[in-house]
């Protein structure tokens, strides 16, 4: 149930883009009253434009993942605290980016901007936690290596060189017709 590469390079470049621009539009915020205030300003600005898009695709995104990851998943009771942990975080960011719109007053909209800035932080770290903890669980689930890597031929350049040991292929196992095989079966 490995995730298609197009919607896993998906999400990682719209965490990515997320995080800097939320970051990069920080840093813009505490210089905006410095001497070079007015590029400042004018670079927050984008950050926001760009980062409102990144929140665009990020929902599709989830929404894609719905049937595509989550509800298999759970339903085989995989890297289910961390599974957990990104709809919170997820779901907690997206009120919180509501908020920024429609909260009521400025002290509630400072505290709901606190809110998404603090968990928008986390997020990568807690991104690379379920990633590292759910292929683990895979392994767990499958040890077998995958079955490309098992019929893995390496280039014969790479043998000669010694770069690479030559794949060992486990010896047949007895037809069990033979002498040996009719041994163990008395
Ligand atoms: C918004 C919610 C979620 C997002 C954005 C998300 C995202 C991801 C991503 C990007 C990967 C790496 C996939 C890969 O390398 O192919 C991953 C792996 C994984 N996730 Fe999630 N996930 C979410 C929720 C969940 C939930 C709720 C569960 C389980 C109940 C879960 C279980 C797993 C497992 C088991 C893996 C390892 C799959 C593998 O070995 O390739 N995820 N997740
Ligand atoms: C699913 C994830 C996210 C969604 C849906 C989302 C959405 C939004 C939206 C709609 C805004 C308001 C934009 C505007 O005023 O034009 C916003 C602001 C912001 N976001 Fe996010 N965001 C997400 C993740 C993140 C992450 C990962 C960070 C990391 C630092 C972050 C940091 C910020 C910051 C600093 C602001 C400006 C706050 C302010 O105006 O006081 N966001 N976000």
């Amino acid at each position: 149930m490995r995730l298609e590469s197009g919607l896993r390079f998906g999400n990682y470049a719209v965490v990515a883009t997320l995080t800097a621009t939320g970051v990069i539009w920080l840093m813009a915020d505490m210089l905006k009253a410095s001497e070079d205030g007015e590029l400042w300003q004018a670079i927050g600005a984008n950050m926001l434009m760009l980062h409102g898009l990144a929140a665009m695709i990020a929902l599709v995104l989830v929404g894609a993942m719905i049937p595509m990851h989550l509800s298999g998943f759970w339903r085989a009771r995989r890297n289910r605290i961390s599974g957990a942990a990104m709809v919170g975080t997820n779901a907690a960011l997206m009120i919180t980016a509501w908020g920024l719109y429609y909260a009521g007053s400025d002290e509630l909209r400072t505290f709901v901007a606190d809110v998404h800035i603090a968990v928008g932080i986390a997020l990568p770290a807690l991104v690379a936690t379920h990633v590292v903890l759910g292929r683990r669980s895979t392994r767990r689930a499958d040890p077998q290596p995958a079955s490309a890597e098992r019929g893995r031929v390496e280039p014969l350049t790479g043998v000669v060189a010694g770069f690479v040991s030559p794949t060992r292929t486990p010896p047949p196992c007895p037809p069990p017709h033979t002498a040996e095989g009719a041994v163990a079966a008395e």
